[in-house]
């Protein structure tokens, strides 16, 4: 449970060109506004694509693919969290490779039990080692999706939904509403489900194509604003030519103690008696950091120390150190923007 630090040198130089994969997950940056705009990744969001692919006796059955197209922010463990409403009084009779959280109420079906009869189902990923016959393709990591620069082909999820008691013809069905995605905690925010050209999907040996049967997609952008008001991470600085360390700004993150209504302010000193029952499991309960107490309360710190200044190139080692006690942050990159970069 010790805060650990990772380090990183990155060498810069200033004659060539070459490309610095540094990634930093958590942007230290104040955001003012409740826009969904991440501004070191303008375009990225993710797309959630329903592709019908039969038409059933009273319903269809759908292939739900979330596409994480983020450059730079993964969906970590405990995974995300798809929500919706349906339009009409559809149920769900089955799933493969994802499950809803509660069944509901599903008293009036006699013999055959839908999987779910909720209006406003809550579907959830299925474990990593899941029986064979109840996975498809891209499923079953716990709801964990890569970055779109980290790893595109593990930046994709997808579940299988066969869904009664909904219209059976393209121009019957109704596409669900009010769809939310948590990954994990709040920040996401999706429009309304569109129909789009349906999906043509290449065989393996690329010699037929077929294609789905309708086609609608759902884009979600993230809010750093909406997941948390107060940045979760500060930068401090120190170099070879300067004993001065330019520390955290004091209450970067937030002030230990505030009531300002955040949910920050609380940390824990880390000689606290019985820490351990201090800190509940990770990704139990909410997202909110538990952090260690320090003048900044932020989560991570990064700090940038200069090691080395010449003509032709500098040297920095930057050091990353989580004091979040719910996290390891086992995933984690770093964005970094340098007009020498
Ligand atoms: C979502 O991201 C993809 C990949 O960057 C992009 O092609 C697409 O236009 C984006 N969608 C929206 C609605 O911004
Ligand atoms: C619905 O299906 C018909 C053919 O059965 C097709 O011509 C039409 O374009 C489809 N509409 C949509 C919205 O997919
Ligand atoms: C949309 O879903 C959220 C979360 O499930 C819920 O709180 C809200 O009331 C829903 N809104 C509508 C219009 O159904
Ligand atoms: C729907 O989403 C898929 C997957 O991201 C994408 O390939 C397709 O172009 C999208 N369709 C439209 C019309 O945006
Ligand atoms: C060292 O850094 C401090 C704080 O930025 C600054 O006030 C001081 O002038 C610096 N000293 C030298 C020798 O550069
Ligand atoms: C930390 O990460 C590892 C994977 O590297 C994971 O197996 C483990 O469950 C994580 N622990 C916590 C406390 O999140």
């Amino acid at each position: 449970m010790e805060p650990s630090s990772s380090l990183v040198t990155v060498s810069v130089t200033k004659i060539t060109t070459f490309t610095i994969s540094l990634l930093f997950l958590i942007s230290c940056s104040t955001f003012t506004s409740t826009e969904a705009y991440d501004a070191l990744d303008p375009n990225g969001n993710i797309t959630i694509k329903w592709d019908v692919i039969q038409w059933t006796a009273d319903g269809y059955v759908a292939v739900v693919t979330m596409y994480n197209f983020q450059q730079y922010r993964h969906i970590q463990s405990p995974g995300w969290t798809l929500g919706w409403t349906w339009a009409k009084k559809e149920v769900i009779w089955s799933m493969m490779g994802a499950q809803t959280t509660e069944q509901g109420d599903c008293s009036k079906f006699k013999g055959n039990v839908p999987h779910c009869c909720k209006k406003n189902p809550t579907v959830v990923d299925l474990l990593p080692g899941t029986p064979y016959n109840q996975q498809i393709a891209n499923c079953c990591k716990g709801g964990v999706i890569s970055s779109w620069a980290q790893d595109p082909a593990g930046a994709v999820s997808s579940f299988q939904v066969s869904v009664g008691a909904a219209g059976t013809t393209n121009k019957t069905v109704r596409v669900p509403k009010n769809i939310t995605l948590k990954a994990p905690g709040p920040g996401y925010t999706c429009g309304p489900a569109k129909i789009v050209r349906p999906t043509a999907f290449m065989s393996a040996d690329k010699r037929r194509v077929t294609q789905a049967l309708m086609t609608w997609n759902i884009t979600c952008t993230y809010s750093q604003f909406l997941a948390q008001k107060t940045p979760t991470c500060c930068v401090s600085l120190s170099s070879f030519y300067n004993d001065t360390i330019v520390s955290c700004p004091t209450c970067a993150c937030g002030c230990q103690n505030s009531t300002a209504g955040t949910g920050s302010g609380t940390c824990v000193h880390p000689d606290t008696p019985h820490l351990a029952s201090v800190i509940s499991p990770p990704g139990k309960s909410d997202n909110t950091p538990l952090v260690q107490c320090t003048s900044h309360m932020c989560p991570i710190r990064v700090h940038w120390h200069v090691k080395l200044n010449y003509k032709e190139y500098w040297r920095v080692k930057v050091t990353v150190t989580n004091f979040n006690y719910r996290m390891n942050y086992s995933l984690w990159n770093m964005v970094v923007q340098h007009p020498q970069l």
